[in-house]
């Protein structure tokens, strides 16, 4: 048997910001990703959560190559991003990964039918003819759910839904391994989620796809997600299996998270936990534990002593109250 090798192994991520705060002001760092680590697997799916601000893009933009980690190291499949040749590696690693935005007007091209938005990638990288190309784009648009009478029409003429529909087809017309999911569903009605996410699971089980899905709303990857990686003000403070996440988070920030979205919460006779106070500036991050501000369980040592991620039964916790 071939023993499959993880598409993503990424190893204590960070991401550091230089900022100006002002004409006569030094630079400041902004920790906006401190000490991602996870391994992703073909057709598994590993959700990133927490509030806006806490990292979540800025660990996409590493994964799809757009930004360099400050530290850390970042495997994808197979090839160490640090001692590749970088060029040419970056080349064949954008086909391997590739990224859904959660904002398909500002993705998709106005100007551009469909049908050009789609061959577009397989000009610039395959060696097909006009008629193979059409002949792939097609297909990928039936696969998706669009008609062969769209490849004529332009981004604004469908719906958000579609829009969407049409940034998954550019996104899977070179047949990546591992697809970096921004907020794809955020910005779409209730009930065009639901649809989005039935075609995103129907997709990675024909393809053997790999996920990375981020989301501010828990709620919105439970059905999609394997393994689950909550965090806060740049830092993983939950990871773990998504059925134990969802069913016995440790976490007082994870549990908090989960009682804001009623439909993740099904454990009815949980108690609703209120998520109080402001979001911190990551420029200024509190003292010790970050979260111990808004922390119905504070101690007085969580303002001065860092959690450190802990294995803790199937689940990795960041929290004095349980390490
Ligand atoms: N290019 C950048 N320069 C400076 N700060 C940035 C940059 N990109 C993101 N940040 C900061 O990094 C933090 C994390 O941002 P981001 O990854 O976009 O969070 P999320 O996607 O979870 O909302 C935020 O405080 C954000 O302001
Ligand atoms: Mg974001």
């Amino acid at each position: 048997m071939m023993i499959q090798h993880a598409l993503i192994e990424a190893r204590d991520l960070h991401k550091y910001y230089h900022i100006k705060t002002g004409l006569f002001q030094p630079n400041q760092s902004l920790q906006a990703l401190s000490g991602a680590s996870f391994d992703l697997y073909a057709g598994q799916t590993l959700a990133v959560v927490g509030e806006s601000g806490c990292g979540k893009s800025t660990l996409a933009r590493l994964l799809t190559l757009i930004e360099q980690p400050t530290a850390g190291q970042l495997t994808l499949d197979g090839i160490d991003l640090a001692t590749a040749n970088k060029k040419e590696v970056a080349r064949q690693l954008r086909k391997t990964v590739q990224m859904v935005f959660q904002d398909p007007f500002g993705s998709l091209n106005p100007r551009q039918k469909v049908g050009d938005i789609l061959q577009e990638p397989l000009l610039i990288n395959t060696n097909l003819n006009s008629g193979e190309r059409r002949e792939q784009v097609l297909a990928m648009m039936r696969r998706v759910g669009l008609r062969d009478e769209h490849i004529h029409r332009y981004p604004h003429m469908f719906s958000g839904g579609q829009r969407q529909r049409i940034a998954i087809a550019r996104a899977l017309i070179l047949k990546p391994k591992v697809v970096v999911l921004d907020e794809p569903v955020s910005a779409l009605d209730v009930s065009i989620q639901a649809q989005v996410l039935n075609l995103l699971i129907e997709l990675q089980q024909e393809l053997g796809l790999a996920y990375v899905f981020i989301s501010h709303d828990l709620s919105v990857v439970r059905h999609i997600a394997d393994q689950v990686l909550v965090m806060y003000l740049g830092k993983p403070v939950e990871q773990g299996p998504s059925q134990v996440v969802f069913d016995s988070p440790q976490h007082p920030y994870t549990q908090a998270l989960l009682s804001a979205t009623p439909q993740a919460n099904t454990n009815r006779n949980r108690q609703r936990i209120k998520l109080t106070g402001e979001l911190p500036s990551p420029l200024d991050p509190p003292s010790g534990c970050s979260f111990h501000p808004r922390c119905q369980n504070a101690m007085p040592q969580c303002k001065t002593t860092a959690p450190v991620m802990t294995q803790n039964g199937d689940l990795s916790v960041a929290c004095l109250l349980i390490n």
